[in-house]
């Protein structure tokens, strides 16, 4: 179990994940290492966020949890358990059975995840027939209390209209509805508000901040955003290129983040309480500048602190997840070293 487990005073874990592993394998082409080991879970009641660049293997992550990879071309192992079931290996019938009523998905695209030719009523309707105890009447009369919840004005004639009469942020709220519909136990919302615009961001989040309150359901953030993370998450894991690299609590990441791929996220978005004038600085390079962790640190290309030991030929070993400290687990060999709180000095290669 990682030291990123959450039990205790929140109950037991709603999903472990451990040691996932996703290999796409095409025939004619190198096989792509998407997931490479992470571990983590999620009690009732927690938002855990997973964030990294794109292509880090976040959406990969989501889709394997929920059993959602093809099977074919597609390599997975590890486990992953939901309420102490184990869903690596699971039957079809089974996972259906879990989707949508006790495990439930947000999906990155709003457009694609719904069908352009069904009325929204008619999808959400669909839904709860699926998987709950209810007439057709009685389905209608709840589509409409839900997207009423999720705040669509009008929410009788929006269900007659099609997904693509409906703007992204009421798609985005209308799959939200159909995930909310059967009061899942864990919601994974895969970047749920990249495609919206600020006012209708904070909304979707608000919203999603009180499900998890209201229901105790487990909620994993799947997110490039620091701010969704800052508003939302109470455990970060930080992603790269298919690993864990840091672990925190949210409040400890953002005091002293320490790995610097983290370091470097916070120093590219703005703070407010960075100062007039505060210089924004991107991550030097691109995610195509990763190195196979076989080679040693993903991140050497780019890294300020790299040093030689972090290359595999010269340590050994590819650079482990260790703790570092209550609560926190980190990955790298020369991380950002903080001066005692009351010293007045800078943390060398912090943030600012
Ligand atoms: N069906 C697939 N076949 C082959 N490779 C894939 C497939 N789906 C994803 N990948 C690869 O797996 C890696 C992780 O992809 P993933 O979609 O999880 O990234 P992500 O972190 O969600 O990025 P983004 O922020 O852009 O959504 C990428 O290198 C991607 O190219
Ligand atoms: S292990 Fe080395 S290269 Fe990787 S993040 Fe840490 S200092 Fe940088
Ligand atoms: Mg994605």
């Amino acid at each position: 179990m990682s030291i990123g487990s959450s039990t205790s005073a929140a109950g037991d874990p709603v999903l472990e994940v451990d040691d996932l592993q996703v290999r796409f394998t095409r025939r004619g082409e190198e096989p792509t290492r998407a997931v490479d080991g992470i571990s983590f879970s999620v009690g009732p009641g927690e938002t855990v966020g997973l964030v990294g660049e794109s292509g880090c293997g976040k959406s990969v992550t989501s889709l394997a949890v929920m059993g959602l990879l093809p099977r074919r071309g597609v390599e997975v192992g590890g486990s992953v358990r939901f309420q102490g079931q184990e869903l690596i290996g699971a039957s079809q019938s089974t996972l259906r059975g879990l989707r949508g009523a006790d495990m439930a998905m947000v999906f990155q695209d709003p457009l694609s995840s719904l069908n352009p030719t069904v009325p929204i009523g008619v999808q959400v309707t669909e839904v709860l027939l699926e998987h709950r105890d209810l007439n057709r009447h009685e389905a209608q009369q709840e589509a409409v209390r839900l997207l009423d919840r999720v705040g669509i004005p009008d929410p009788e004639r929006r269900l007659k209209e099609y997904p693509h009469q409906l703007s992204g942020g009421m798609r985005q709220r209308a799959l939200i509805a159909m995930a909310l519909s059967c009061s899942p136990r864990l919601l994974i919302a895969d970047e749920p508000t990249t495609a919206l615009d600020v006012t209708i961001q904070a909304q979707i989040l608000e919203l999603l901040r009180e499900l998890v309150v209201d229901t105790g359901t487990a909620l994993v953030m799947i997110t490039h955003d620091l701010g969704v993370v800052a508003g939302l998450c109470d455990r970060v894991h930080v992603m790269y290129a298919g690993k864990i690299i840091e672990t925190a609590d949210r409040h400890d990441l953002f005091a002293r983040p320490r790995q610097p791929y983290t370091g470097g996220l916070l120093a590219s978005v703005p703070r407010l309480d960075g100062g007039k004038g505060a210089r924004l600085t991107p991550i030097r390079g691109s995610a195509r500048d990763t190195i196979p962790w076989a080679e040693g640190c993903a991140f050497a290309p780019r890294c300020d602190h790299a040093q030689d030991d972090c290359l595999t030929e010269v340590a050994g070993s590819t650079v482990p997840l260790e703790s570092d400290g209550p609560g926190r687990e980190l990955r790298c060999r020369h991380p950002i070293q903080y001066p005692p709180a009351s010293s007045g000095a800078t943390a060398s290669g912090a943030p600012r």
